[in-house]
Protein backbone atom coordinates (compact mmCIF):
# COMPACT_ATOMS: atom_id res chain seq x y z
CA UNK A 1 0.00 0.00 0.00
CA UNK A 2 1.45 3.40 -0.95
CA UNK A 3 0.34 7.13 -0.65
CA UNK A 4 2.50 8.85 -3.82
CA UNK A 5 1.96 13.12 -2.83
CA UNK A 6 2.98 15.33 -6.00
CA UNK A 7 6.21 17.39 -4.57
CA UNK A 8 4.90 20.00 -6.63
CA UNK A 9 1.00 20.29 -4.99
CA UNK A 10 0.31 23.39 -3.44
CA UNK A 11 0.53 27.49 -3.68
CA UNK A 12 2.84 28.53 -6.63
CA UNK A 13 4.95 31.36 -6.61
CA UNK A 14 2.16 33.78 -7.80
CA UNK A 15 -0.43 32.81 -5.51
CA UNK A 16 2.50 32.83 -2.28
CA UNK A 17 3.05 36.13 -3.57
CA UNK A 18 -0.56 37.46 -3.83
CA UNK A 19 -1.00 35.90 -0.55
CA UNK A 20 2.14 38.09 1.06
CA UNK A 21 1.00 40.93 -0.41
CA UNK A 22 -2.27 40.70 1.23
CA UNK A 23 -0.97 40.00 4.45
CA UNK A 24 1.48 42.44 4.51
CA UNK A 25 -1.39 44.88 3.37
CA UNK A 26 -3.30 44.22 6.83
CA UNK A 27 -0.29 45.17 8.77
CA UNK A 28 -0.11 48.31 7.20
CA UNK A 29 -4.03 49.16 6.73
CA UNK A 30 -5.99 48.13 9.12
CA UNK A 31 -9.79 49.20 8.35
CA UNK A 32 -11.46 49.39 4.75
CA UNK A 33 -9.45 46.77 2.60
CA UNK A 34 -10.38 44.97 -0.21
CA UNK A 35 -10.17 42.10 -2.41
CA UNK A 36 -11.73 42.66 -6.24
CA UNK A 37 -13.37 38.78 -6.11
CA UNK A 38 -11.60 36.32 -3.85
CA UNK A 39 -7.01 37.02 -3.89
CA UNK A 40 -7.29 33.34 -4.95
CA UNK A 41 -9.69 30.58 -5.97
CA UNK A 42 -9.65 28.91 -2.87
CA UNK A 43 -12.25 29.43 -0.06
CA UNK A 44 -10.02 28.48 3.08
CA UNK A 45 -7.07 30.96 2.58
CA UNK A 46 -9.68 33.33 1.65
CA UNK A 47 -11.48 32.45 4.86
CA UNK A 48 -8.05 33.10 6.20
CA UNK A 49 -7.48 36.42 5.25
CA UNK A 50 -10.86 37.46 6.05
CA UNK A 51 -9.93 36.64 9.62
CA UNK A 52 -7.00 39.63 9.03
CA UNK A 53 -9.37 41.88 8.14
CA UNK A 54 -9.53 41.46 4.39
CA UNK A 55 -13.22 41.87 2.52
CA UNK A 56 -14.26 40.49 -0.72
CA UNK A 57 -16.11 42.51 -3.17
CA UNK A 58 -17.20 41.38 -6.54
CA UNK A 59 -17.53 44.89 -8.11
CA UNK A 60 -15.47 47.85 -7.57
CA UNK A 61 -19.05 49.87 -7.25
CA UNK A 62 -19.54 48.06 -3.94
CA UNK A 63 -16.08 50.07 -2.76
CA UNK A 64 -16.74 53.11 -1.30
CA UNK A 65 -13.08 54.09 0.28
CA UNK A 66 -10.31 52.40 1.40
CA UNK A 67 -7.70 50.11 -0.36
CA UNK A 68 -8.49 47.46 -3.01
CA UNK A 69 -5.78 44.44 -3.78
CA UNK A 70 -5.98 43.48 -7.32
CA UNK A 71 -5.88 39.83 -7.19
CA UNK A 72 -3.26 36.78 -8.55
CA UNK A 73 -5.51 36.71 -11.92
CA UNK A 74 -4.83 40.28 -12.62
CA UNK A 75 -7.43 43.32 -13.19
CA UNK A 76 -9.35 44.07 -15.97
CA UNK A 77 -8.86 47.43 -17.29
CA UNK A 78 -12.54 48.36 -17.18
CA UNK A 79 -12.18 48.07 -13.35
CA UNK A 80 -8.77 49.49 -13.17
CA UNK A 81 -10.44 52.95 -14.48
CA UNK A 82 -12.80 52.63 -12.15
CA UNK A 83 -10.86 52.55 -9.06
CA UNK A 84 -8.68 55.07 -10.32
CA UNK A 85 -11.77 57.17 -10.51
CA UNK A 86 -12.93 56.88 -7.58
CA UNK A 87 -9.43 57.27 -5.75
CA UNK A 88 -9.21 53.95 -4.07
CA UNK A 89 -5.49 52.83 -2.83
CA UNK A 90 -4.61 50.64 -5.71
CA UNK A 91 -2.39 47.20 -4.61
CA UNK A 92 -1.37 45.31 -7.24
CA UNK A 93 -0.99 41.49 -6.52
CA UNK A 94 -1.61 40.18 -9.98
CA UNK A 95 0.72 37.62 -10.75
CA UNK A 96 4.30 38.59 -13.12
CA UNK A 97 3.43 36.01 -15.32
CA UNK A 98 0.15 36.50 -16.30
CA UNK A 99 1.09 40.34 -16.56
CA UNK A 100 3.05 38.99 -19.26
CA UNK A 101 0.81 37.13 -20.80
CA UNK A 102 -1.54 40.63 -20.62
CA UNK A 103 2.10 42.33 -22.01
CA UNK A 104 2.40 40.10 -25.16
CA UNK A 105 -1.44 39.91 -25.82
CA UNK A 106 -1.27 43.96 -26.13
CA UNK A 107 2.24 43.82 -28.02
CA UNK A 108 0.19 41.39 -31.13
CA UNK A 109 -2.76 43.40 -31.32
CA UNK A 110 -0.40 46.70 -31.77
CA UNK A 111 1.54 44.99 -34.29
CA UNK A 112 -2.13 44.22 -36.39
CA UNK A 113 -2.60 40.42 -35.40
CA UNK A 114 -5.43 38.93 -34.74
CA UNK A 115 -5.32 37.80 -31.24
CA UNK A 116 -6.43 34.25 -30.37
CA UNK A 117 -6.71 33.21 -26.30
CA UNK A 118 -7.10 30.01 -25.23
CA UNK A 119 -8.39 29.41 -22.45
CA UNK A 120 -11.82 29.74 -20.49
CA UNK A 121 -13.61 32.63 -21.46
CA UNK A 122 -15.56 33.22 -18.53
CA UNK A 123 -12.12 33.29 -16.11
CA UNK A 124 -10.98 36.62 -14.81
CA UNK A 125 -7.58 36.28 -16.33
CA UNK A 126 -8.98 35.75 -20.04
CA UNK A 127 -11.73 38.58 -19.17
CA UNK A 128 -8.94 40.79 -17.93
CA UNK A 129 -6.24 39.90 -20.81
CA UNK A 130 -9.51 40.39 -23.69
CA UNK A 131 -10.45 43.78 -21.75
CA UNK A 132 -7.24 45.30 -23.09
CA UNK A 133 -7.48 44.47 -26.47
CA UNK A 134 -10.11 47.02 -28.57
CA UNK A 135 -11.32 44.10 -31.54
CA UNK A 136 -9.90 41.47 -33.26
CA UNK A 137 -9.86 39.02 -30.08
CA UNK A 138 -10.96 36.18 -30.07
CA UNK A 139 -11.14 33.42 -26.83
CA UNK A 140 -10.75 29.49 -27.89
CA UNK A 141 -11.99 27.21 -25.43
CA UNK A 142 -11.66 23.76 -27.40
CA UNK A 143 -10.76 22.59 -31.07
CA UNK A 144 -14.40 23.43 -31.98
CA UNK A 145 -14.04 27.07 -31.30
CA UNK A 146 -12.31 27.65 -34.64
CA UNK A 147 -14.70 26.72 -36.93
CA UNK A 148 -16.02 29.33 -38.68
CA UNK A 149 -13.04 31.31 -37.70
CA UNK A 150 -10.33 32.74 -40.13
CA UNK A 151 -8.87 32.70 -42.82
CA UNK A 152 -6.12 35.53 -41.17
CA UNK A 153 -3.32 37.38 -42.96
CA UNK A 154 -1.38 37.76 -39.39
CA UNK A 155 -2.24 35.85 -36.20
CA UNK A 156 -1.67 35.93 -32.77
CA UNK A 157 -1.88 32.77 -29.81
CA UNK A 158 -1.61 33.56 -26.40
CA UNK A 159 -2.85 31.04 -23.87
CA UNK A 160 -4.50 31.30 -20.11
CA UNK A 161 -1.04 30.79 -18.14
CA UNK A 162 -3.02 27.94 -16.81
CA UNK A 163 -4.08 26.14 -19.60
CA UNK A 164 -2.94 22.67 -20.78
CA UNK A 165 -0.65 22.59 -23.13
CA UNK A 166 -2.46 19.85 -25.09
CA UNK A 167 -5.56 22.13 -26.22
CA UNK A 168 -2.32 24.73 -27.10
CA UNK A 169 -0.64 22.32 -29.13
CA UNK A 170 -4.30 21.97 -30.81
CA UNK A 171 -5.14 24.96 -31.83
CA UNK A 172 -1.83 25.90 -33.12
CA UNK A 173 -2.08 22.80 -35.27
CA UNK A 174 -5.95 23.72 -36.70
CA UNK A 175 -4.45 27.35 -37.01
CA UNK A 176 -1.08 26.48 -39.29
CA UNK A 177 -4.16 25.95 -41.93
CA UNK A 178 -6.14 28.96 -41.80
CA UNK A 179 -3.62 31.74 -41.09
CA UNK A 180 0.10 33.17 -43.58
CA UNK A 181 1.90 33.85 -40.67
CA UNK A 182 1.64 32.66 -37.01
CA UNK A 183 2.81 35.12 -33.61
CA UNK A 184 2.36 32.18 -30.59
CA UNK A 185 4.09 33.49 -26.97
CA UNK A 186 3.95 30.21 -24.84
CA UNK A 187 2.38 31.84 -22.12
CA UNK A 188 1.43 28.95 -19.93
CA UNK A 189 3.23 29.21 -16.60
CA UNK A 190 5.67 26.62 -15.85
CA UNK A 191 4.30 25.92 -12.50
CA UNK A 192 1.10 24.73 -14.24
CA UNK A 193 2.63 22.56 -16.90
CA UNK A 194 5.40 21.02 -13.89
CA UNK A 195 1.95 20.31 -12.18
CA UNK A 196 0.46 18.89 -15.06
CA UNK A 197 3.50 16.57 -15.64
CA UNK A 198 3.88 15.50 -12.54
CA UNK A 199 -0.28 14.38 -12.13
CA UNK A 200 -0.29 12.67 -15.18
CA UNK A 201 3.13 10.44 -13.82
CA UNK A 202 1.24 9.80 -10.44
CA UNK A 203 -2.04 9.18 -12.18
CA UNK A 204 -0.71 6.09 -14.15
CA UNK A 205 0.92 4.61 -11.68
CA UNK A 206 -2.29 4.82 -8.80
CA UNK A 207 -5.59 3.59 -8.11
CA UNK A 208 -7.09 6.79 -7.32
CA UNK A 209 -6.48 10.28 -7.63
CA UNK A 210 -7.56 12.35 -4.72
CA UNK A 211 -7.04 16.16 -6.18
CA UNK A 212 -7.60 19.43 -3.52
CA UNK A 213 -8.36 22.73 -4.47
CA UNK A 214 -11.14 25.08 -4.62
CA UNK A 215 -14.40 23.86 -6.64
CA UNK A 216 -13.55 26.99 -8.75
CA UNK A 217 -9.95 26.78 -9.23
CA UNK A 218 -9.58 26.69 -12.88
CA UNK A 219 -6.30 24.89 -12.49
CA UNK A 220 -7.27 21.97 -10.22
CA UNK A 221 -10.32 21.56 -12.35
CA UNK A 222 -7.98 21.11 -15.54
CA UNK A 223 -5.74 18.54 -12.97
CA UNK A 224 -8.91 16.90 -12.13
CA UNK A 225 -9.51 16.21 -16.15
CA UNK A 226 -5.67 15.35 -17.16
CA UNK A 227 -5.80 12.62 -14.17
CA UNK A 228 -9.48 11.61 -14.96
CA UNK A 229 -8.42 11.11 -18.80
CA UNK A 230 -5.84 8.42 -17.48
CA UNK A 231 -7.37 7.37 -13.91
CA UNK A 232 -11.06 7.23 -13.50
CA UNK A 233 -11.43 7.01 -10.40
CA UNK A 234 -10.05 10.22 -9.90
CA UNK A 235 -11.87 13.11 -7.36
CA UNK A 236 -12.01 16.59 -6.92
CA UNK A 237 -12.38 17.64 -3.18
CA UNK A 238 -11.75 21.33 -1.71
CA UNK A 239 -10.43 19.80 2.16
CA UNK A 240 -10.45 16.61 4.27
CA UNK A 241 -14.15 16.89 5.08
CA UNK A 242 -14.70 15.95 1.57
CA UNK A 243 -13.12 12.31 1.67
CA UNK A 244 -15.44 9.55 0.85
CA UNK A 245 -14.21 6.37 2.62
CA UNK A 246 -15.87 4.36 -0.08
CA UNK A 247 -13.35 5.82 -2.81
CA UNK A 248 -10.54 4.26 -1.00
CA UNK A 249 -11.41 0.64 -0.76
CA UNK A 250 -9.64 -1.50 -2.96
CA UNK A 251 -6.85 1.19 -3.86
CA UNK A 252 -3.44 -0.08 -2.91
CA UNK A 253 -1.80 2.70 -4.61
CA UNK A 254 -3.34 6.31 -3.67
CA UNK A 255 -2.18 9.69 -5.41
CA UNK A 256 -2.32 12.97 -4.11
CA UNK A 257 -2.20 16.29 -6.30
CA UNK A 258 -3.27 19.84 -5.78
CA UNK A 259 -4.02 22.48 -7.62
CA UNK A 260 -1.60 26.42 -7.42
CA UNK A 261 -3.74 27.84 -4.64
CA UNK A 262 -4.15 25.08 -1.99
CA UNK A 263 -2.43 25.59 1.29
CA UNK A 264 0.17 22.56 2.25
CA UNK A 265 -1.93 22.47 5.39
CA UNK A 266 -4.88 21.69 3.72
CA UNK A 267 -2.91 18.56 1.62
CA UNK A 268 -1.35 18.00 4.93
CA UNK A 269 -4.99 17.44 6.23
CA UNK A 270 -5.75 15.00 3.35
CA UNK A 271 -3.20 13.40 3.77
CA UNK A 272 -3.65 12.02 7.44
CA UNK A 273 -7.23 11.65 7.00
CA UNK A 274 -6.21 9.52 4.15
CA UNK A 275 -3.83 7.48 6.43
CA UNK A 276 -6.71 7.42 9.00
CA UNK A 277 -8.81 5.40 6.78
CA UNK A 278 -6.75 3.15 5.63
CA UNK A 279 -5.11 2.59 9.44
CA UNK A 280 -1.86 1.21 8.75
CA UNK A 281 -2.76 -0.16 5.62
CA UNK A 282 -0.82 2.87 3.78
FE1 LIG B 1 1.20 32.84 -11.56
FE2 LIG B 1 1.60 30.53 -12.62
FE3 LIG B 1 0.73 30.68 -10.22
S1 LIG B 1 0.65 32.25 -13.57
S2 LIG B 1 -0.47 32.53 -10.16
S3 LIG B 1 2.74 31.35 -10.93
S4 LIG B 1 0.10 29.18 -11.73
Amino acid sequence: MKLYIAKSAGFCFGVNRAVDIAVKATQKYKKDLYTLGPIIHNPQTVDFLKGLGIKVKGRIEDIKTGTVIFRSHGVSLEELIKAKKKRLRLIDATCPIVKRAQLFAKYLNKHGYFLLIVGDSKHPEVRAIKSYINDNVKVIENIKGLRNLGPWKKLGIVAQTTQSMSLFKEVINKCLEKAEEIRIFNTICHATSLRQKEAIKIAKKTDCMIVIGGYNSGNTQRLVAICREIQPKTYHIESANDLDERWLKGCNKIGITAGASTPSWVINEVATEIRKMRGKDI
